[in-house]
């Protein structure tokens, strides 16, 4: 190690950082009279800022959290730092050379943040002078096929990794960094045969650098057959001490400012979409590092985007529109939709990212696609609804009740009457049943709780699900017209049998038009919507066995009916009668077999 930092050279290192620069790096801060900013803590989740700084004193303080102290300080809690590195960064910022006490026992350079930085710096120097080189005219090729010329990659800092096993760890040695060094920079790893190797070879370099512009870290673009290479397409540097993946964004040190200015970001997917959209125009994209977008990202985010008094502004996805892209919108159901308001989504029809879309459709269409970005509710719902063929009743029904939980999780309230009537006009369906999915979703099954309902009752359960069969699926429920006169034996259910059956043609609708009484009106919308209980899709046989089932069960009380008047019946007195019950009866016990052969499925 090396000895301690001079005394005055800290003190001289605190004078000459003036906290609130140093602080808005990381956090938008906000004039909040008599000389103090505020903003967002970034020690802890806050919606409205408690965070101060004090310029003048050199101090920040959060109300919130309570942590406070100079601008040392907040640099080692943020970064994790020890107090030496925090030192010597805030130096390096500056472009001061520190010195040390003598006396201590030198080492050497002491392996800090500084000299990882400085060794990750070197090695995107010298990737960026491979590019020019012959032997990377395949990686020039690629760059060129993706739409980057020159200036393009110059920008971005480009660069290639050559084939060779140690070409940078040789340059790098050189510059006098040690093995240590490069290999806790993630530049370099040991070899099966011993000695250390580069990390990537023949691969095109895109430098990762932090907020503040340091470079710390690489993705690393495979350029060879999968034969050839059978590493991943990207590789990414590893977890180092001023690497960390979770907390790093690729683009944002050239995107920051215009992120707190027009209040948006674009979260892109990969490297090259991010220098696709800021060549477009879209300067506010940035990316993860082969992760995916998690907490501590969008607390970076919000420290950015919030104003005087709360979190405002726009965060963009672009998802793909493929499964992926489709569950990670799902999830904002989940999460604790705090900012889900917030939160936008734009896709390309086709499916293409940032980057493709340039090549295809040039500058314009990136920004169009930005500007078309949907609510994050909107793009779950309708991603959902996509699996099902809404042309169909079935495939509404079934979209519905998918989607009706979704909306009845939306944890901002004001916001579920809105999604009612876009899902219904979505769907081609009426508010009035969307809404009544959407309310009954909320409830655990046994709570359905109304008087009229008991589902532990299995003969009412089955007079439900042949009614919902009919209203759900009308072109399924094929034996609706077999069904007994006294099939339904709970009254409200026999009322809307009789409803149905005075239709001239079936539309729910129109039933709900012609209905009175809210008992069985609310009983139509909650069996429009209540799904059929079945394990998988409601098939034909599922559908003919719960017909032939209520069948039976009718045919059985008719059958009991039957029984006990032949019993108050003389056969002697009455012997015709007699004869033409006991007939019925004889015809019912058939009928009631081939019914519970049917509903077993056995025939
Ligand atoms: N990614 C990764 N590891 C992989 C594949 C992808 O870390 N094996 C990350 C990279 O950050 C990459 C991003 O996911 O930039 C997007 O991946 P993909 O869409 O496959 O890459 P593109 O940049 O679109 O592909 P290409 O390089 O072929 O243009
Ligand atoms: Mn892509």
């Amino acid at each position: 190690m090396a000895g301690r930092i001079k005394d005055e050279d800290v003190t001289y290192i605190r004078d000459h950082s003036p906290i609130d620069d140093v602080v808005a790096d990381y956090v938008q801060l906000k004039n909040a009279g008599g000389g103090q900013k505020k903003g967002l803590c970034p020690f802890h989740d806050e919606k409205s800022p408690s965070f101060h700084v004090t310029p003048s004193k050199g101090y920040f303080h959060c109300f919130g959290c309570q942590v406070g102290g100079d601008v040392i300080a907040f640099i080692m809690k943020l970064e994790h730092l020890t107090f030496t590195e925090t030192v010597e960064r805030l130096a390096d910022r500056i472009g001061y050379t520190l010195r040390y006490e003598a006396g201590g026992v030198s080492t050497g350079p002491s392996i800090n943040r500084s000299r990882l930085v400085a060794a990750n710096t070197a090695a995107s120097n010298f990737y960026q002078e491979q590019l020019q080189l012959p032997a990377a005219q395949h990686g020039r090729d690629f760059l060129t096929k993706r739409g980057f010329d020159r200036d393009a990659a110059k920008n971005f800092n480009v660069g290639y990794a050559p084939d060779e096993w140690d070409g940078l760890y040789k340059e790098l040695k050189g510059k006098g960094f040690t093995d240590e060094e490069l290999n806790l920079a993630g530049l370099v790893k040991e070899g099966s045969k011993g000695g250390m190797i580069d990390r990537y070879r023949n691969r095109l370099i895109w430098p990762v650098k932090d907020i503040s512009g340091d470079v710390v870290g690489f993705g690393a673009r495979k350029l060879a057959s999968d034969e050839v290479d059978t590493g991943p397409k990207y590789l990414n540097s590893p977890e180092t001490p001023v690497y960390k993946k979770n907390a790093i964004l690729y683009g944002l040190d050239m995107a920051k400012k215009e992120i707190a200015k027009s209040r948006q970001v674009v979260i892109v997917e990969g490297y090259t979409d991010v220098m696709a959209a800021h060549l477009a125009g879209v300067t506010t994209a940035v990316a993860t590092c082969g992760t995916a977008f998690g907490d501590e990202h969008i607390r970076i985010i919000r420290r950015l985007l919030m104003d005087a008094d709360a979190f405002r502004g726009e965060v963009i996805f672009t998802f793909d529109g493929d499964a992926a892209g489709q569950k990670a919108a799902l999830r904002a159901f989940e999460d604790d939709q705090k900012f889900v308001a917030q939160t936008f989504v734009a896709v390309e029809p086709n499916g293409m990212d940032p980057c493709e879309l340039r090549q295809a459709h040039g500058d314009d269409a990136v920004r169009n696609l930005v500007a078309r970005r949907v609510p994050l509710f909107e793009f779950a719902i309708k991603s959902v609804i996509a699996n099902y063929d809404i042309t169909a009743a079935e495939g509404r029904v079934n979209a519905l009740n998918q989607v009706a939980p979704l909306i009845g999780r939306i944890r901002d309230a004001s916001l579920r009457p809105e999604y009612v009537r876009l899902l219904a006009g979505w769907l081609g369906m009426e508010v009035d049943i969307v809404s009544t999915a959407v309310k009954r979703s909320g409830k655990p099954a046994d709570a359905q709780s109304d008087k009229r309902v008991n589902l532990t009752d299995p003969v009412m359960v089955l007079e439900r699900e042949v009614l919902k069969v009919k209203l759900q699926l009308p072109t399924m429920a094929h034996s609706w017209v077999d069904l007994e006169p006294a099939a339904f034996s709970f009254p409200l259910y026999a009322e809307l049998r009789t409803l149905i059956d005075n239709q001239k043609e079936f539309s729910t609708q129109d039933l709900l038009e012609k209905c009175e009484g809210e008992d069985l009106k609310s009983l139509i919308t909650e069996l429009t919507v209540e799904p059929i209980r079945t394990d998988g899709e409601v098939s034909d046989r599922y559908i003919t066995s719960i017909f032939a089932r209520l069948r039976e069960v009718a045919l059985s009380r008719s059958i009991a009916e039957i029984k006990s008047t032949l019993q108050r019946l003389n056969p002697v007195e009455n012997d015709a009668q007699y004869q033409e019950i006991f007939g019925q009866l004889v015809g019912m016990e058939a009928a009631r077999r081939v019914q519970k052969e049917l509903a077993l499925g056995e025939s």
